[in-house]
Order: C-alpha cells, then sequence, then structure tokens
C-alpha cells in the first residue's frame, strides 16, 4: 500500500497522505486538501469519511466483527459484564479485580439525584416521550454539577465518569416512573448496577422487590452489545457537541436527542410497533416486504438494514439466540418472535433486500426481549442509551484527552447569487 494519494483537478497533481489503521483500513488524510487545491470534499452522511483515529472500537461491516478495545463482541458478550465492559470502553483495559470494585465503589458515591431534579420532572406531562425527559434531565444534571471537568486530570476525570454512570441510570428510570405515576426509586448500593435497574424500574415502596436472575443475566448482555459502535449517529453527536468543550452532561444529552431518532435508537421501539401491527392484521409478513420494498410508500422494515453492516450485524445474532434463551426461561410464548423469525427469514429470501445487503441490525430483536422482560414499548431506546452511555463517556474522553479540534464542517452552497434589495411595494 502506499503512503502517498494522488489527486488531479484542472490536469494539476496533488498528493495526499494515505493513513492506515490497525486493522489496515485506509484513509486519505485530507487536512491540507482546501488549502492547496482550494476544493473540499463533499459526502452527505459521511458515508466515506473518518471523522477521527479511535483506540475504542472496531467494526467491520463486510465481515460482521465488532470489537471493544481489541475484544471479540461475542467474548465480551459470553464472559464478561456490563459494568466490566463499561471501564474497558473509557479506561482502555479489562480491570483487575480491585479496580472493578474501587470502579463500582466510586459510582456508589453519586447515586444520590438532587432531590430539586424532582421539580424538573414534574414539569413533563405523563404522556411526555421518555427520550425527550432523559434528554433534558441529562442537561440539567449540569445545573447541580456546574464545574466542568478537567479532562487532564485523570482523577476529576475518573470521578466525572463515575458521577454520570450513577446519575444518568437513576434519571433514565424516573422517566417511566414519572409516566406511571409512581413514586421516584433510590438507587441501592448493595445491590449490582443491572440490578439496580430493574428495582429502580420496578421496585414498589409497598413490597420487596426480587429481581429475575435470567432477566438481570439477559439485560447485562443487552447493555454490553450495545454499549459502543464507533462513529454512529449519536455518538458523532456527543463528539461534536463536545468539541465545543460543552460538558459531559450536556454532550450526553444531545446523544440522547440524535438516539431517539427512529432510523437509529429508536428503531427499537419501532420494530415492536411495526410487529404488533403485522400481528394486528393478520400476522401476514409478506404484506409489509411488499410496503417496505414500494418506493411510493414510506414504510421501511425497521430493525433491517445498516450503515455499516453490509453483511450481518454480530449483535443481531446474539440477540436472536438470546431471545430464544430468556422467553424460554421466562415460559413466554410470545406470537410476536414468530412473526419476527418469519419476516427475517422472507426477508433474507428475497431479491430486494439480498441486492440491498439489508439484514436484521441490533434493534430487530432486542424489543422482543424487553417485552418479555416486561419493559414497557416506550423505554425500549431509553435501555439502548443506558447500554450507549458508556460508550459516549469514552468517545467523549477520548475526543477531548486528544485535544480533538472543534468540529466544523464545509458546504456547496447551491443558493441564489447575489441579488438586490427590493423594497417590499417592488416585490
Ligand atoms: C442503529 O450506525 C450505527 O452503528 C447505528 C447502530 C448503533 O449501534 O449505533 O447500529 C444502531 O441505528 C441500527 C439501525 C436502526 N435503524 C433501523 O432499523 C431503521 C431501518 N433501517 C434504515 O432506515 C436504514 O437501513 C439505515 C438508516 C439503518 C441505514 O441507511 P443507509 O445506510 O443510509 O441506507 P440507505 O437509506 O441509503 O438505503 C439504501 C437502500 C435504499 O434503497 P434504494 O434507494 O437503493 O432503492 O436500501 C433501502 C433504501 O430504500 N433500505 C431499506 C431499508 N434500509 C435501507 N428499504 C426498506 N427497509 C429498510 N429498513
Amino acid at each position: 500500500m502506499s503512503n502517498i494519494a494522488t489527486l488531479e483537478i484542472d490536469g494539476k497533481k496533488y498528493e495526499f497522505p494515505v493513513v492506515v489503521g490497525t486493522e489496515n483500513e485506509v484513509a486519505i488524510d485530507i487536512d491540507k486538501l482546501r488549502g492547496e487545491t482550494g476544493a473540499i470534499t463533499l459526502d452527505p452522511g459521511y458515508k466515506n469519511s473518518g471523522s477521527c483515529k479511535s483506540e475504542i472500537t472496531f467494526l467491520d461491516g463486510e465481515k460482521g466483527i465488532l470489537r471493544y478495545r481489541g475484544y471479540s463482541i461475542e467474548d465480551l458478550a459470553g464472559k464478561s459484564n456490563f459494568l466490566e465492559v463499561s471501564y474497558l470502553l473509557i479506561f482502555g483495559e479489562l480491570p483487575t479485580a480491585a479496580e472493578l470494585t474501587k470502579f463500582e465503589n466510586t459510582i456508589h458515591k453519586y447515586t444520590l439525584v438532587n432531590e430539586e431534579m424532582k421539580n424538573i420532572i414534574d414539569g413533563f406531562p405523563k404522556t411526555a416521550h421518555p427520550m425527550g425527559v432523559l434528554a433534558s434531565l441529562t442537561s440539567a444534571l449540569t445545573a447541580f454539577n456546574p464545574k466542568s471537568v478537567d479532562v487532564n486530570n485523570e482523577k476529576e476525570m475518573y470521578e466525572a465518569v463515575c458521577k454520570t454512570m450513577a446519575k444518568f441510570l437513576v434519571i433514565a428510570t424516573w422517566t417511566y416512573r414519572k409516566a406511571k405515576g409512581f413514586p421516584l426509586n433510590y438507587y441501592d448500593n448493595t445491590q449490582g448496577y443491572v440490578e439496580n435497574f430493574m428495582q429502580l424500574m420496578f421496585g414498589l415502596p409497598t413490597e420487596p422487590y426480587q429481581s429475575n436472575p435470567v432477566v438481570v443475566d439477559a439485560l447485562d448482555k443487552l447493555f454490553i452489545l450495545h454499549a459502543d459502535h464507533e462513529q454512529n449517529c449519536s455518538t458523532s453527536t456527543v463528539r461534536i457537541v463536545g468539541s465545543s468543550h460543552a460538558g459531559l452532561f450536556a454532550s450526553i444529552s444531545a446523544g440522547v436527542s440524535a438516539l431517539w431518532g427512529p432510523l437509529h435508537g429508536g428503531a427499537n421501539q419501532a420494530v415492536l410497533e411495526m410487529l404488533e401491527e403485522i400481528q394486528k392484521n393478520g400476522g401476514d409478513a409478506d404484506k409489509y416486504l411488499a410496503k417496505a420494498k414500494d418506493k411510493e410508500d414510506p414504510f421501511r422494515l425497521m430493525g433491517f438494514g445498516h450503515r455499516v453492516y453490509k453483511n450481518f450485524d454480530p449483535r443481531a445474532k446474539i440477540i436472536k439466540k438470546a431471545a430464544d434463551d430468556v422467553l424460554a426461561s421466562l415460559g413466554v410464548d410470545d406470537p410476536i418472535l414468530t412473526i419476527a423469525k418469519k419476516l427475517e427469514e422472507s426477508a433474507l429470501e428475497d431479491e430486494y433486500f439480498k441486492s440491498r445487503s439489508l439484514y436484521p441490525n441490533v434493534d430487530f430483536y432486542s424489543g422482543i426481549i424487553y417485552r418479555a422482560m416486561g419493559i414497557p414499548t416506550e423505554m425500549f431506546t431509553v435501555l439502548f442509551a443506558i447500554g450507549r452511555l458508556p460508550g459516549w463517556i469514552a468517545q467523549w474522553k477520548e475526543m477531548r484527552v486528544n485535544k480533538e479540534p472543534i468540529g466544523r464542517p464545509r458546504q456547496i452552497y447551491v443558493g441564489e447569487p447575489l441579488r438586490d434589495f427590493k423594497p417590499v411595494d417592488k416585490r
């Protein structure tokens, strides 16, 4: 591989350095492109543009590979736990037992959320979508933690990481409690992080709460599978907001808003709503496949397709297996799972989907497991956010520690040329 790329514009040749990554990914460094040629690149949706060099996550869309800090997603989902994987993503190494204990104990220092935050959540109607409430509450945390973190002070950064992991989990569950009219629960420092999610969500002051170990194990695995995914829409949002040196809570809040979209994290809710609609209309999966292929119909097969995975999403494979296991363990026989499998089977045999490399993604089966766990559909994307939080933190930290420049893309103007102002009586 040559370390120089040559570009010819108007008969003049220009040379630019070539960057080769750990896994032999190749990029052309165009840092000096405009200065030397006067031209910029144009790449709507950044399908061909790298925004940064990163040491956090590697994925290969053609081979269906996903690794966090070099460890395969299959190994981590099968052998690790969510808090350990969070530590790995954020600090770069799997923690020793002592480091993991310190991480959890430091998180425990911050699990109380300022009581005045309850006045903020009380301002929302019960009908508010949990993702909108979560984005607002996350940003509101800045008001109660105004000192921005010195990213070059390791201890300060460590404390800010633990504070974010602690408070985000609590306020995420408050969005559900508020919608149900339930009292807002407190984190229990004697329980684990994922156990706490369940008791924060479903614990009632009127009776003791016992979480189901099958559910906790499955949720832990799901959070691992959602923990990071290199420069996806919401993570790129967190990085670009943080590049202006906005605080960590403000940047995470922006990431929550980006994840909410049905083309991104909101797809897990949209998949369940789609499957329920198919079930309501007699379970005719083929009718919906036809809608998805009809260019006149805005309907898309939610949970299918991916910007990067053009073979299969390794997370979807793991989640599909987990869906069978969890529903069997819980004794749940959900016809929706049968409809999902039929839909997948038909799509994978259909020329339209095959020719466009459209396969099930992480969102296709996750909602079926959440539903079996008793998680309400409108909370599915909140669970995606809880899983993605360590990835957002890790990416924000890497961007700031590496002193990346403020994000400011260029454009090509195609509007009106210069024209004279017309007074209103002449228009
Ligand atoms: C996530 O980036 C990440 O890593 C994201 C994520 C993460 O972990 O952060 O993996 C999480 O967001 C997963 C994706 C969840 N979204 C959905 O399931 C929504 C449904 N899928 C799509 O809307 C779509 O596939 C995207 C948005 C995921 C990807 O869109 P692209 O890469 O921009 O592809 P495209 O829109 O250019 O589509 C290419 C072709 C088009 O047809 P033609 O114009 O070539 O004829 O494929 C078609 C599209 O119409 N197509 C679909 C389709 N997805 C793409 N047709 C029907 N159903 C679909 N789901």
